[in-house]
């Protein structure tokens, strides 16, 4: 009898600036695939948001980096949970969102959150991963890997849709402060793979990026 193959993870990686779109984009086209769906930004922000918890400063690299390696985050499709607490709100408000390209600069933190999105791919034979460093760093085999963008006005207006509460102005420097902040920190920053699809949304409705997404899913899938 022969050995079974090991088959590594099916990963699809969506990388891309804040606000580009990845998560709803990720997330419709898991469903469409069939296929699981995880949001890395959302553990990043988990960190944060149990570090400001705790009362610590997060700019403080030793312990941050201790509070990710013992954490309990769970994130799935009812939301993310951080020690059993439920933050999935509370991790999008501006404090977390303040924090976070912080906290995420820091490689014991990266090395602790790329360990568990590996498992977490290994566990369900991979999935829509969507995040910073996605395709250049934690799945550099992915099947196939997307760089989604849109200008920053674009960005930040839908951002500004999302969350009502928020004023244009101050959702734009928030987003050109954390582009900067990950696309120059030096582990794993922001940036394109060198074999991604670039897609530029600006012009770009949800329905018209996952199908063109799920076509070049298709065509990958049934090259191999
Ligand atoms: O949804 P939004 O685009 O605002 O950001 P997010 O995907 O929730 O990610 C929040 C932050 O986590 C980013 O600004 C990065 O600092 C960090 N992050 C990261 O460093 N690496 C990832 N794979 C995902 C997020």
């Amino acid at each position: 009898m022969s050995e079974p193959r090991l088959r590594p993870p099916t990963v699809i990686a969506i990388d891309g600036p804040a606000g580009s779109g990845k998560s709803t984009v990720g997330r419709a086209l898991a469903e469409r695939l069939d296929l699981t769906y995880l949001d890395t930004g959302a553990m990043y922000r988990a960190v944060a948001f149990a570090a400001i918890r705790q009362g610590l400063d997060p700019s403080d690299e030793e312990p941050v980096v201790a509070i990710s390696k013992a954490l309990d985050i769970k994130v799935d499709d009812t939301g993310v949970f951080v020690g059993g607490v439920d933050a999935t709100v509370e991790i999008r408000g501006p404090e977390v969102t303040r924090a976070v390209s912080m906290v995420a600069s820091y490689p014991g933190v990266r090395e602790e959150m790329r360990t568990r999105q590996r498992i977490w791919a290994a566990e369900r034979g991979g999935g829509v991963i969507e995040g910073r460093d996605i395709g250049t760093v934690v799945f550099p085999d992915a099947v196939l890997k997307v760089y989604l963008t849109a200008s920053v006005e674009t960005r930040a207006s839908r951002r500004v849709q999302e969350m009502s509460d928020m004023h244009y102005d101050d959702v734009a420097a928030d987003i050109a402060r954390r582009d900067a902040q990950d696309s120059g920190r030096a582990d794993s920053p922001l940036a394109e793979a060198s074999d991604a699809v670039f897609l530029d949304t600006t012009e770009l409705g949800v329905l018209e990026v996952v199908e063109q997404i799920a076509n070049l899913v298709e065509e990958k899938l049934g090259d191999s």
